[in-house]
């Protein structure tokens, strides 16, 4: 597998990362990490009780086991990648041996960090983080907070890490249940738009799959433009809208249907959705 070794500060060469769970976001996780060229496949361990799942990731070159104390046991930092509703089974399972030398990262929605620390032994260093699926192509974008017991070392390992897989920022916990509605969620709101646009092209007479790759592109174009100009996304869409034009005429029937709003519910909606997960 190719190789794009990013710069390293504080990741070491050998550290060891586990995944209970190898579903979809450790898949992505792990293929990221290696092909970032931040952490080699043979230091990676995930566990599954779901066979497929642990045939998938194998394929990565990752080792596999169905043991999640094996995991704990061979790894410094150890990923929480099952479904929020089996995380305290997870945790109160592998408490038994759990060492200093174990940094627990938690990706799972809704799962605040206090809970995580009351079911592991006393003083374990626990980051909780909303990472989402385009860290498979390394485009993720991440926000991490830290537990009660991260030494700063930890939030600057966890920083490097997931920055080899795309963004990530460091915020206060109370933010990522807002975080898992906007970026956590977010792809699917992105694949839908795609999905849509492209539908649009097809009804228009373009051949499929020459819509999906300009509806593709076009989103990806202008994300980037987003981020690298750092201009405000509505003027960058005021750039495109000629008077009396092709745009605007669209933009008014978007406005019509209540696209903004519909957005900003999707968001919400996701969001309170993290919060009852939590609680
Ligand atoms: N998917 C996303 O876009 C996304 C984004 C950000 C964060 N997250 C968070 O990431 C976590 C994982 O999500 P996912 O989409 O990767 O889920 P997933 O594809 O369902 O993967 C979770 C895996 O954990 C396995 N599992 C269940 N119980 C287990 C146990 N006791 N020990 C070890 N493995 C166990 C599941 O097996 P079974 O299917 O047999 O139960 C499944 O294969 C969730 O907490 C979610 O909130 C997801």
């Amino acid at each position: 597998m190719a190789s794009s070794s990013k710069k390293r500060c504080v990741v070491p060469e050998n550290m060891s990362v586990g995944f209970i769970g190898a579903g979809r976001m450790a898949q992505a996780m792990s293929r990221g990490f290696i092909e970032s060229g931040m952490i080699r496949a043979n230091n990676i361990v995930a566990s599954d009780p779901d066979a497929s799942m642990l045939g998938f990731i194998q394929k990565l070159g990752v080792n596999t086991t169905e043991d999640n104390k094996e995991v704990v046991a061979k790894s410094d930092l150890i990923c929480i990648a099952v479904k929020p509703n089996n995380v305290s089974k997870v945790l109160e399972e592998v408490a038994p041996v759990v060492t200093t030398k174990n940094i627990f990262l938690s990706i799972a929605a809704g799962i605040k960090i206090g809970m995580i620390e009351k079911l592991l032994p006393e003083k374990t260093r626990v980051i909780r983080v909303m990472p989402n699926t385009p860290a498979l192509v390394q485009s993720a974008a991440s926000v991490f907070a830290m537990g009660s017991y991260a030494q700063n070392g930890d939030g600057d390992l966890v920083a490097e890490l997931l920055s080899s897989i795309g963004i990530c920022e460091e915020g206060k916990e109370s933010l990522l249940d807002a975080v898992t509605g906007l970026s956590g969620s977010g792809p699917a709101y992105a694949f839908a738009a795609i999905e849509s646009m492209a539908d649009g092209g097809v009804k228009m007479g373009l051949p499929r799959d020459l819509a999906q790759k300009l509806a593709a592109q076009t989103m990806l174009g202008a994300a980037k433009m987003v981020l690298e100009s750092g201009k405000h996304p509505g003027e960058l869409k005021d750039g495109v809208c000629s008077p009396a034009g092709t745009t605007i005429a669209a933009m008014h029937k978007l406005e019509k249907a209540g696209f903004r709003g519909a957005l900003i519910d999707a968001v919400e909606a996701a969001t309170l959705r993290a919060r009852e997960l939590g609680s």
